[in-house]
């Protein structure tokens, strides 16, 4: 029979999954602590995988001004890696932030292969903006940031917001 992989906004009750999710790899220093609260907050903002009904992955897409946003909290269950969780999560944010007419996309990462396998540039991050490390001070590594920032262009204008956004739709695979 095969696998059901839906991708869909994150709902109140999945609040509790996601932080057992990106506990370990905030612990870990792979991604910025979230705190349960942190996550309830900005609960519009994520995006969850579900493997057979159970949560195996979470992404969030955070906006700045300037048509520029940010993929956050990127991961994906260890044991369910490499069965595309994390490409397919990564094309919903990217549908979802050409939805809302952001021209740019990027991320802080520590595994910028699979980035540039999505169509990511490595880029510099004195490029971005100042703004962008606000929440950075949170991290233990901040004053020594060892995380590669990548970048991909989604459009060269804004584009007019999509009438239903497609990752509402579930999405099935074998
Ligand atoms: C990075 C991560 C999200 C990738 O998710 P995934 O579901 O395992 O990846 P996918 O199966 O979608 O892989 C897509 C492609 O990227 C490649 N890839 C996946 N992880 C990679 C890595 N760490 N380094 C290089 N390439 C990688 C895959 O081989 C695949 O390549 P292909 O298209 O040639 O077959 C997942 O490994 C993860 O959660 N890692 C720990 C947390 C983390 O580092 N998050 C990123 C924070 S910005």
């Amino acid at each position: 029979m095969p696998h059901r992989i839906s991708i869909r906004p994150a709902a109140a009750s999945d609040v509790d999954n996601i932080h057992d999710l990106l506990q370990p790899m905030a612990k870990a220093h792979v991604i910025l602590p979230r705190s349960r609260d942190d996550i309830f907050e900005h609960l519009q903002e994520f995006l969850v995988a579900t493997y057979d009904r159970t949560l195996a992955g979470v992404a969030a897409l955070h906006v700045y001004g300037t048509n520029l946003g940010e993929i956050r909290s990127l991961v994906v269950a260890p044991e369910l890696q490499g069965h595309r969780l994390g490409s397919m999560l990564v094309d919903a944010c990217e549908r979802w932030a050409k939805g809302l007419g952001l021209a740019r996309l990027f991320a802080l990462t520590y595994v910028p292969a699979f980035f540039v396998k999505k169509g990511y540039h490595v880029v510099s991050k004195e490029s971005l903006p100042h703004k962008i490390w606000t929440v950075c001070i949170h991290c233990a590594k901040f004053s020594q940031c060892d995380e590669v920032a990548v970048e991909k262009r989604l459009s060269d204008a804004p584009i007019q917001p999509m009438k239903m956004i497609p990752i509402l739709e579930a999405l099935e695979r074998d």
